[in-house]
């Protein structure tokens, strides 16, 4: 049974804070963009639907239709909404006639990813690894990596002061060994994700409220969520300072590659 993926790309960048979507920033001279929807049709998925700026769907659809290196995979432009997860219910509203453009249906055990552009540089094998945890009977599975850092919760001392500037305390150090950092994409049965973005609706209209993942929606409404082992290539770019580090982490092992 084919993969059906929604790439979400609808984002400005505003930590990124460059002239362009983050979507259509270059990493070593391929937009992000191009550069995940690869990765994803690398991985064997049958088609995409890529959520997009209203204002920018021409722009995205001629970088990826067709998409360079796999001319003849079915790909979606649509326009994303006010959070992440509504950009990724107004993805799923295409997908079924995607589907019906490949010659598939889109049936309830079917299996749909959900990723991040931002995260352009996600191994195939890491992909074909959510995808098959899926086709073995999962509801809905995330790659992540083990914590790190040790990670703190904390609270503001006063709830009046200006976002970023508050006094803060601790107020519980979480044990490390529990702990998992949450990277796409994530996968699913479509019933199954059908049935979370169904229930979590109205949390979407705003990125306050919204779900920062599609898994947050499956635990919400008390569904399983299985973990399989993400990659350290499937970093997220948030900042300035990811994009350089992934611009030198590529000049490295591209040079490695050429002297191997
Ligand atoms: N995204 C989306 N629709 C939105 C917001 C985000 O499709 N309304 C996508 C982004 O394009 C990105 C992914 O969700 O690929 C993860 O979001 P994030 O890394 O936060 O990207 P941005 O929202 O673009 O960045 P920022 O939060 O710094 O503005
Ligand atoms: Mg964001």
């Amino acid at each position: 049974m084919p993969t059906f993926a929604v790439l979400t790309a609808a984002g400005s960048g505003t930590r990124l804070g460059a002239a362009l979507p983050k979507a259509l920033v270059p990493v070593g001279d391929v937009p992000m963009l191009v550069r995940a929807a690869q990765g994803l049709a690398d991985a064997g998925v049958a088609g995409i639907v890529v959520t997009a700026p209203a204002e920018r769907i021409d722009d995205f659809s001629n970088l990826v239709t067709p998409l360079p290196g796999h001319p003849d995979l079915p790909v979606e432009v649509v326009a994303g909404g006010a959070s992440r997860q509504a950009s990724v219910a107004a993805g799923m509203a295409t997908l079924p006639a995607l589907a019906q453009r490949c010659g598939a249906t889109l049936g309830d055990s079917s299996v749909v990813l959900v990723h991040d552009a931002a995260r352009c540089l996600t191994p195939p094998v890491m992909i074909e690894r959510v995808i098959a945890a899926v086709k073995d009977g999962c509801e809905a599975v995330i790659p992540a990596l083990a914590v790190t850092d040790t990670v703190k919760q904390v609270a503001s001392a006063h709830s009046d002061s200006p976002a970023g500037t508050e006094p803060r305390y601790v107020v519980a150090t979480p044990d490390r060994s529990t702990l998992v950092s949450v990277q796409t994409p994530q996968g699913f049965r479509w019933s199954t994700l059908q049935a979370a973005h169904e229930a979590g609706r109205e949390r979407g209209a705003q990125e306050g409220t919204a779900a920062t993942d599609d898994a947050g929606l499956v635990e919400a409404m008390g569904g399983r969520v299985h973990v399989v082992e993400g990659d350290g290539m499937a970093l997220k770019i948030t900042t300035t300072k990811d994009l350089l580090f992934v611009e030198a982490m590529m000049k490295v092992l591209e040079r490695r590659h050429n002297n191997s």
